[in-house]
C-alpha cells in the first residue's frame, strides 16, 4: 500500500483513464433504451424484465443496471431478495427521450460521431486539424460536407445541437434585453425538426427501443425561444440550403409566422435585413481568419445602432478553465476548424469588424453571451 499521496493520485489517474469507460456506461443506456423503459414502467423493474424488454441479455443488462447505480443514474431497491430499478431524478429529467429537457438526441451524437472523432485526438493535435478523414473517410475541406455527410449524419446534427437550448435557451435569450431589436436574424441558426421524421432516417442508430415521441427535443430552438421571450419580434433563421430545405419540410411550430427560413451562405451570399444579428455556437467552428471575415460582412448588414449577440461557451481570461470549455475547445479541434475563446478574444474579434459598446454577460451555465453595437 503506497502513501496515502500515492493512492490519491493513483486513484485520479484511474478516474481519468476509465472515464470512457463511464461515458461508453451512459451512452450504452442512452442507445439502448433502459431510460425509456424504467419510464413508461408503473413500478421499478428487475433487470431481467429490463432485459426482456429491451430484448438485452440477462447478463449484460445487470452488469449495466448496476454500474448506471454507481453513476447515480438509476436507483435500486432490494425488495423480497429481488433488486428493482428506477430512473434516478437526473435520468428522469435529461435522459428519458420524452422529457422535455431530454439531451438524448446530444448523448446519441457523442456516442456515434464525436466519440470516433476523440479516438485520433493525439493525431488532432499532430496536425491541428480536424479527423473525419480517419474517422469516417471523408475529406473536410469543406467542413459542413463533412459534418453534414448524409442526410442521416445531418439530422442526427441538428437534433442533438437543439437539446441543450431545451435547457439553456432561455437563460441565453434573457441574458439581454432584446426587445429593443424587433426584426431578428439568427445566422447559422439549425432549424427545429420535427421528431418523429428522426427515426425513418437513422435507422440502426437509435434506441432499440423506441417510446413514441411528443415532439420534446424540438422544444428548445434559440428562434423559438426568442419569440416567446420577446413577444414583439420576428426571427429569421439563416442557415445553408440543405439544413432550411430540411426545415421547411419539417418545421413543427405554430409560432411560423413570426419565425422564417432563409437559405444561403453567410460567407458569400447577401444576409437578410435585421435590427440584431444572433451568432450561436457558430464562431467556435471557425479559424480566427474566417469569424473576422464573418463578422466584416455582419457589421456591413447591420444598420447603425443595430446588435450582434454572440452565444459562445467562454474560456476564462487566462484560458485555463473552465475544464468543460476547455473540452469543447478540443472537441472543436477533432471536429471542425475553430476554438473556443476567451470573452477578451471575441471582444478583439469583434472590435477589428467594427463593433462598439461591447458587454458581456454570464448566464451561469455553459453557455454565456456577448452583445455589441454598430
Ligand atoms: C454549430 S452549429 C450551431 C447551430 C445553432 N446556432 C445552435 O447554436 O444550436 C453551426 C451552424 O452554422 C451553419 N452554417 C455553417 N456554415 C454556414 C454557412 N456558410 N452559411 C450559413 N450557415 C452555415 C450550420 O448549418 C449550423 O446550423
Amino acid at each position: 500500500m503506497g502513501s496515502p499521496g500515492e493512492q490519491a493520485a493513483l486513484s485520479l489517474l484511474d478516474q481519468y483513464s476509465c472515464g470512457f469507460m463511464v461515458s461508453q456506461v451512459l451512452f450504452a443506456a442512452c442507445e439502448l433504451g433502459v431510460f425509456d423503459v424504467l419510464a413508461e414502467a408503473p413500478e421499478a423493474l428487475g433487470s431481467d424484465a429490463v432485459a426482456a424488454r429491451l430484448g438485452a441479455s440477462a447478463r449484460g443488462t445487470e452488469l449495466l443496471l448496476d454500474t448506471c447505480v454507481s453513476l447515480r443514474l438509476l436507483q435500486v431497491e432490494t425488495r423480497g431478495g429481488k433488486a428493482l430499478y428506477e430512473n434516478t431524478e437526473l435520468s428522469g429529467t435529461y435522459l428519458v427521450r420524452s422529457s422535455p429537457r431530454s439531451q438524448h438526441h446530444m448523448l446519441l451524437y457523442l456516442a456515434r460521431t464525436t466519440y470516433l472523432c476523440w479516438a485520433h485526438l493525439a493525431q488532432a493535435v499532430r496536425e491541428g486539424q480536424n479527423q473525419y478523414q480517419k474517422a469516417f473517410g471523408v475529406p473536410s475541406g469543406e467542413l459542413f460536407s463533412a459534418i453534414y455527410r448524409s442526410e442521416g449524419e445531418q439530422l442526427r446534427f441538428m437534433r442533438a445541437l437543439q437539446d441543450i437550448w431545451s435547457v439553456q435557451g432561455r437563460s441565453v435569450m434573457a441574458a439581454f434585453d432584446l426587445s429593443p431589436f424587433p426584426l431578428i436574424c439568427d445566422l447559422g441558426g439549425e432549424c427545429p425538426l420535427q421528431a418523429s421524421e428522426l427515426p425513418k432516417l437513422t435507422l440502426g442508430l437509435l434506441s432499440t427501443h423506441r417510446p413514441p415521441c411528443p415532439l420534446p427535443g424540438c422544444s428548445g430552438a434559440l428562434a423559438k425561444e426568442c419569440v416567446s421571450l420577446y413577444p414583439g419580434c420576428q426571427v429569421t433563421v439563416f442557415d445553408i440550403p440543405e439544413v432550411v430545405r430540411m426545415a421547411r419540410k419539417h418545421f413543427p411550430f405554430p409560432e411560423e409566422g413570426r419565425i422564417g427560413f432563409q437559405e444561403g451562405d453567410f460567407f458569400r451570399d447577401p444576409l437578410p435585413d435585421a435590427d440584431l444579428y444572433i451568432l450561436a455556437r457558430v464562431l467556435h467552428d471557425w479559424a480566427d481568419e474566417k469569424c473576422a471575415q464573418l463578422l466584416a460582412r455582419v457589421h456591413r448588414a447591420c444598420k447603425p445602432g443595430g446588435g450582434i449577440l454572440v452565444v459562445e461557451s467562454l474560456l476564462d481570461a487566462d484560458g485555463r478553465g473552465p475544464l468543460t470549455t476547455q473540452l469543447y475547445s478540443l472537441n472543436m479541434l477533432v471536429q471542425t476548424e475553430g476554438r473556443e475563446r476567451t470573452p477578451a478574444q471575441y471582444q478583439a474579434l469583434l472590435k477589428a469588424a467594427g463593433f462598439r459598446d461591447i458587454q458581456c454577460q454570464t448566464t451561469g451555465g455553459i453557455y454565456d453571451t456577448i452583445l455589441a453595437r454598430k
